[in-house]
């Protein structure tokens, strides 16, 4: 029976695959990376064990390879070696993709883990860094301030990597004045899929540097970037309010007026979210001092029936105790990465939410996701508004199609307890049907940074790219119409 079952699982993977089974290319593969010295961990070494342990538990996948770079050369060499052998080539930077795309997000592929080109160098008149795609968040922040106290725009968590982050986004504590990370790239040095090394620049392949900032993984493999950097604020407040919504209508109501706040009233200086899990935290960073974020923040606290005794705030913090507080964790990050979760999530970049959508976003929390006792949660950014320095570039200046979104909408559910049973799927899968079946004729962008792995191929393309996609799937036969970077929701793909 066991090898009966063994026998059809194969012949699916054949079905699947016009070639091969990806995995019978080890050989081939292993022998082409030995001969060109690229270093690997060798398949079922510890090493590998632990370097193809997902950030996402629920979403595992077996490489054919994996080739930890030391050079450029070896990457330029590992990129041959995929072609030649028509394996398919993936760069990991922090492996923190929900989908585990730097695993290919799929089976098979020939791994370029970037952790080596971890360098982080402030330039001499202290207005942009070189940064490798390997580092990690924390130990980037760490880096840029004790070289003469800079920072660039990132996200949060210290574990992620600056390559996925950088590539498709980049939102977190400072976005709403500083911009998205892709935003602050000056350049970019990038192994193509023909093997060569190129810039990308304003000046240099400007196309390639355009698809670059928002679809990054389809067109080549980073080495580094240039980034603008500035000096952060030492005078931050950062604060946190707990609070319930006794009923749908009442979480309808909060929502609508931190739609409005978003859009029209937040300043720059205040990046801020929304955080509902079976309780709910209104919380964030403001770069300036306590006088004037209680004048803003007054106003809508009480707008949003929340009192000031159910808050934290912490008035005169310096850019790296901001940056702790928010890391839930050290914020330079171990050798060896060892943190996971198990857990399926859906995005959503409202442009707006009209009442009918927020009506049924509350009503579905209201009767479907309160009593849920899984640990999700729905985390809502408060990301774009006429006044965030993200909604201020150009909608078609970058790949990044998600210029107008107000909220980055983010839904989370998880479990502490073994595996997730994909029925429960259905929750998250739930509460987007219902907010787009009360929004006619619309269309929602979704964050390729959150990727959605229940999301098929088309539907990938259409939210994470919206009107952008037609331009990257012709850019991509340009700069990789061999198809070496390839992946389940990739342009292209
Ligand atoms: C705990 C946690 C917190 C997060 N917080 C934030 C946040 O605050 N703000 C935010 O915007 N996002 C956040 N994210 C989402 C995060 O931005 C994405 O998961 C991001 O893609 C991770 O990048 P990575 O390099 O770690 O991932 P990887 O899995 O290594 O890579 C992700 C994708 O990028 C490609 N890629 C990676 N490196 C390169 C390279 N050098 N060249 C070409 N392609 C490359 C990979 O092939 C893959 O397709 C968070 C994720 C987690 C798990
Ligand atoms: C939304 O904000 C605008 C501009 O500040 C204001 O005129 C309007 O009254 C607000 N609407 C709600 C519902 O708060
Ligand atoms: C944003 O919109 C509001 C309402 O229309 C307006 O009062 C405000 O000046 C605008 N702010 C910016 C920076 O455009
Ligand atoms: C956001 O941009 C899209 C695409 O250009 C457009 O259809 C939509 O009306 C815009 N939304 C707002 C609120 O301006
Ligand atoms: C590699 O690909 C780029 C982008 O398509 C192209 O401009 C360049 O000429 C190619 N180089 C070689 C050596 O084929």
């Amino acid at each position: 029976m066991a090898s009966l079952g063994l026998l059809v699982a194969g012949l699916g993977l054949f079905a699947a695959n016009t070639n091969a089974n990806p995995l019978d290319k080890r050989a081939a593969i292993d022998t082409c990376l030995s001969s060109a010295k690229v270093p690997v961990y060798t398949s079922g070494s510890a090493d590998w064990n632990q370097a193809i342990k997902p950030f996402n538990n629920r979403v595992t996948f077996t490489p054919v390879a994996y080739a930890v770079p030391a050079t450029v050369k070896n990457v330029q060499d590992a990129v041959q070696c995929g072609a030649q052998n028509s394996v398919t080539v993936t760069a990991k930077s922090g492996g923190h993709s929900y989908g585990s795309h730097g695993l290919g997000g799929e089976n098979g592929h020939l791994i370029v883990d970037m952790k080596n080109f971890n360098s982080v160098t402030v330039a001499s008149d202290g207005n942009s860094a070189t940064i490798g795609t390997g580092g990690r968040l924390g130990d980037v922040a760490t880096a840029l301030y004790s070289q003469g106290k800079k920072a660039i725009s990132h996200g949060t968590c210290p574990g992620v990597g600056v390559g996925g982050l950088s590539l498709h986004g980049g939102y977190g504590l400072i976005s709403r004045s500083k911009g998205l990370t892709l935003d602050n790239i000056l350049s970019a040095e990038v192994v193509l899929a023909n093997s060569t090394v190129v810039t990308a620049s304003p000046t240099d392949n400007p196309d390639l540097f355009w698809a670059l900032r928002g679809a990054g993984a389809a067109f080549g493999i980073v080495t580094n970037f240039k980034f603008k950097t500035f000096t952060p604020p030492e005078n931050n407040v950062f604060f946190s309010y707990n609070f319930n919504f006794g009923s749908a209508s009442q979480m309808a109501t909060a929502l609508t007026v931190l739609q409005n706040f978003t859009r029209f009233q937040q300043p720059p200086e205040l990046n801020l979210r929304l955080f509902i899990a079976p309780g709910t935290n209104l919380a964030g960073v403001y770069n300036g001092d306590r006088s004037s974020f209680d004048k803003i923040m007054t106003p809508l606290l009480s707008q949003m029936g929340i009192s000031g005794a159910m808050g934290q705030v912490t008035a005169g913090a310096g850019w790296i105790s901001t940056l702790s507080n928010f890391a839930y964790g050290p914020l330079q990050q171990a050798k060896v990465y060892d943190t996971h979760e198990t857990f399926f999530s859906k995005s959503l970049m409202p442009d707006w939410l009209d009442p009918p959508a927020i009506t049924a976003l509350s009503n579905y929390w209201a009767a479907n996701a309160r009593g849920n006792s899984r640990a999700w949660y729905l985390l809502i950014d408060c990301h774009g508004g006429n006044s965030s320095a993200i909604s201020k570039v150009g909608a078609d200046d970058t790949a990044y199609a998600h210029r107008n979104a107000t909220f980055k909408m983010q839904f989370y559910d998880r479990t502490y307890f073994g595996n997730y049973d994909n029925s429960w799927m259905s929750f998250l899968n739930g509460w987007i049907k219902a907010i787009s079946d009360a929004s006619p004729g619309k269309t929602y962008g979704m964050y390729i940074n959150y990727a959605d792995t229940s999301l098929s191929k088309d539907d990938a393309h259409t939210h994470y790219w919206l009107g952008h996609y037609t331009k990257l799937a012709q850019l991509k036969g340009v700069y990789d119409p061999k198809k070496v970077f390839e992946g389940p929701q990739l342009v292209g793909s």
